[in-house]
């Protein structure tokens, strides 16, 4: 790599780290109306950021958070890059279950802690602090450059779409770039080709019109939680297979080669209970644990609840129960058929003595890359360079919705160049950023583009 551009990534990690934290203070939670001032305050940190490197900068307001658009276009006859990444994090809660506090970023043995470190703050700010090295090194980008930072991924990127899509003329490029995965495990960085799809939805069940004594009416009227336990029951056979029809419809099998390859990636079934703290595997019969993540669908209740859930004892029958339910969908299944799917099973299983209404949320596509594209190359030789080892070739079990709609819309592959590690704790209390995993992350994002190949 270019000497100047590797002297600035070696004398600046301090300032990188510093400024990272300052992103990492601002709580941009984007499922919670109480944090509204920060989404607008990151992305003015995002402007100000791409302003400060001479980048063409604006931030678009949508009907939900705003995006942050930058482009430096200066490198004529070289490829263009398109990268992405949300500002948006989770929220914070249960918030008792962190050591230091999720928007006091801390660093503790080489890893810094924060809501957002890995997910995915500290991942897409790699790029912008590679884009600082090659301008304030050389004065010069080796590509042009195109950033879309939104602050909507973690609720389902919902408004993303339409400015995708007024915007296809200005958004041109030739491959998109995202780091918002994970490398394999420590020390075995990777190159992702394929995620899962989604699909979510609430159901709730109502008996009595309120709660009810359950001494004076229970056993005579139907009582909506045990009548939701009923249901989601029946959502999987003995052998975890999901029972809702034409689930398996439509699901690309794999192929022997691509079994092989998950086979030969060292895996410890101990050290994953471990990690997970899980007493056993659990899954889809005639399936390994690899692939059951990350190319087969699945059918999970991520929250229940219904009734009295205070202190001590509660004698009643409540009047509702709900529960919030998702499926992971790999290649060929359609979200939008099996959203329809899911709802006709569980109105046609709704015990008699209740009502069921179901929401329908979010959902995006599945989706995997042709692992051979002439990208892939360029990332192997990017990412080598940065890690000291070359990268394996894997899929994920996460959903990144705008992956999909980058090829239907723009017509582009993706390039999923994951820096965290799924022990980091994404979604959960005291999630983590390796800081030497920061600093290999712009390494390989500013060796990368020298690399990639004209159209
Ligand atoms: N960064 C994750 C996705 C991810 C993490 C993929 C690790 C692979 C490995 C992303 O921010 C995320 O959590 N996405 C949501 C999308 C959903 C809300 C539509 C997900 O997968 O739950
Ligand atoms: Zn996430």
């Amino acid at each position: 790599m270019n000497p100047a551009v590797s002297d600035y990534l070696q004398t600046h990690q301090d300032q990188f780290l510093d400024e990272l934290k300052t992103l990492l203070r601002i709580p941009s939670v984007s499922a919670d109306p109480a944090f509204l001032p920060a989404m607008t305050q990151a992305a003015e940190f995002l402007r100000d950021q791409f302003v400060g490197l001479g980048f063409t900068t604006e931030i678009v307001k949508t009907a939900g958070h705003p995006i942050v658009y930058a482009e430096w276009l200066n490198a004529p006859g070289k490829p263009t890059v398109l990268i992405y990444g949300h500002y948006d994090v989770q929220p914070p809660d249960p918030l008792d279950l962190w050591t230091t506090p999720p928007f006091e970023p801390t660093i503790r043995d080489g890893k810094i802690y924060a809501r957002g470190a890995t997910d995915d703050k500290g991942q897409f700010f790699t790029h912008i602090k590679a884009a600082e090295a090659w301008i304030k090194a050389t004065g010069s980008l080796p590509v042009n450059l195109k950033f879309v930072i939104e602050g909507e991924e973690e609720v389902g990127s919902n408004n993303l779409d339409q400015f995708l899509e007024s915007n296809k003329q200005k958004l041109k490029a030739d491959v998109a770039v995202i780091s918002d995965t994970s490398q394999y495990a420590p020390g075995i960085p990777a190159i992702t080709y394929g995620l899962r799809g989604i699909i979510a939805c609430e159901v709730t069940l109502t008996g009595p019109k309120k709660d009810l004594h359950s001494g004076i009416y229970g056993g005579a009227v139907a009582n909506p939680a045990n009548m939701l336990a009923r249901l989601i029951a029946q959502l999987h056979d003995d052998q975890g297979r999901v029972q809702i029809p034409g689930f398996y419809d439509d699901v690309l099998a794999l192929t022997t080669a691509e079994r092989e390859q998950f086979a030969a990636l060292p895996f410890d079934e101990k050290a994953f209970l471990n990690e997970v703290g899980s007493p056993a595997t659990w899954g889809e019969a005639g399936f390994t644990s690899l692939e059951r993540r990350w190319a087969r669908p699945t059918c999970d209740v991520n929250g229940i609840t219904g009734g009295y859930q205070g202190v001590g004892p509660k004698t009643i029958i409540p009047s509702k129960a709900s529960a919030k339910i998702t499926c992971r969908l790999v290649p060929h299944q359609n979200p939008e058929k099996l959203l329809v799917a899911l709802e006709a099973f569980l109105k046609a299983r709704c015990p008699a003595g209740v009502t069921l209404s179901f929401q329908s949320n979010h959902g995006c596509p599945p989706f995997v890359f042709d692992p051979t594209n002439k990208y892939i190359d360029a990332a192997r030789t990017a990412i080598t360079t940065a890690f000291g080892k070359p990268p394996v070739l894997m899929r994920e079990g996460g959903s990144i919705p705008v992956v999909a709609t980058f090829q239907q819309i723009l017509g582009l592959s993706t390039l999923l160049l994951g820096w965290g590690q799924n022990t980091d704790n994404l979604h959960s209390p005291n999630e983590h950023f390796t800081v030497a995993d920061f600093h290999r992350g712009i390494h390989a994002n500013a060796a990368l583009w020298p690399e990639l190949p004209t159209a």
